[in-house]
């Protein structure tokens, strides 16, 4: 017990009105303290409010892709540059040092493999399991206009119920079929969708009239990366993305497919947190790739 304070001389700052300051994040004022502060851990509140994250959770449904054959030799060296992870528990608990104090958004639906259905999937991590990896947010794919819709859109608000119970906020992602279009007016139903239902944050795809989805979804979209692009094309959609409302990427094989992965993800974080041109970007890209 402290000694008991006994000074009768006391300062209220009655001049200073107590600070009541609205979450920076869209969509995201009326959550709990818990689920602010993981949001905070993703998206970069100190630096834009945005975020890059590195996404290379590609072998729960694809193996060992091209890139990810040992993400201990070409992951680790990257990650001082991503403001989150997104993986998978199996690749967290064997491959991501506890000690890197590092933020991580899992993925937690799965199922099938790229030799079936991949819209099939069930809920694939507890949100038990997400605590106790102290994990910032859990993903799960939905399939909108999918054979299995339904399903998805059920392991979905499970983990966003699952979720509220702990502070866990949930990011959905769009999950377009071979069968379906990606154009604005799928991404903007398939975006609202999953906010409506509950996701804190939604990951899609960019595609032409983004700033019509950003506009009608009230909750943050972060775009995938999607196939490898030569280096300044990935960049030119970062950047394009963000002009038009994205609160991030959230990129993969642009990044870790890249000849120079460690100057791309540096040249994408200019982009996204420091507003750069894609020229400027593209330059500081090429010359960190020659300091190599
Ligand atoms: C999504 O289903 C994947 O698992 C990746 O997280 C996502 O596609 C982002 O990676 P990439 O930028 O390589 O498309």
């Amino acid at each position: 017990m402290p000694e008991a304070d006994t000074k009768e001389e006391k300062n209220f700052y009655l001049d200073i009105p107590v600070k009541n300051e609205a979450f920076f994040l869209k969509g995201s004022n009326s959550y709990d303290w818990g689920m602010k502060n993981r949001l905070a851990r993703i998206f970069n509140a100190s630096n834009s409010g945005k975020t890059v994250m590195l996404a290379f959770d590609h072998g729960y449904f694809q193996g060992p892709t091209t890139g990810l054959e040992r993400p201990d030799v070409t992951i680790l060296p990257l990650m001082p540059y991503a403001d989150a992870l997104m993986l998978t528990r199996g690749v967290l608990r064997t491959t991501i040092p506890p000690s890197a104090n590092k933020s991580v958004v899992m993925r937690a639906s799965g199922g099938p493999s790229i030799l079936k259905e991949l819209s099939n999937e069930h809920i694939a991590c507890s949100i038990d399991d997400a605590v106790r990896m102290n994990v910032c947010a859990v993903a799960v794919q939905v399939f909108v206009g999918g054979e299995y819709e339904t399903q998805s859109v059920t392991n979905m608000t499970h983990l966003v119920d699952a979720g509220m119970r702990v502070g866990m906020p949930v990011l959905g992602v769009t999950a377009v079929g071979k069968e379906l279009t990606r154009d604005a007016r799928y991404i903007r139903l398939a975006t609202r969708m999953i906010a409506e239902l509950g996701a804190a944050f939604v990951k899609t795809y960019f595609i032409p009239e983004f700033e019509t989805v950003t506009a009608a979804c009230p909750v943050p979209i972060v775009i995938a990366g999607g196939k490898k692009l030569p280096e300044r094309e990935a960049l030119q959609m970062a950047r394009d993305a963000i002009q038009q409302g994205a609160a991030g990427v959230d990129m993969g094989r642009n990044i870790f497919q890249s000849a120079a992965p460690v100057a791309m993800i540096k040249a994408v974080r200019k982009v996204v947190h420091e507003n750069w041109s894609v020229a400027q970007a593209f330059e500081f890209f090429e010359s960190e790739k020659r300091g190599k």
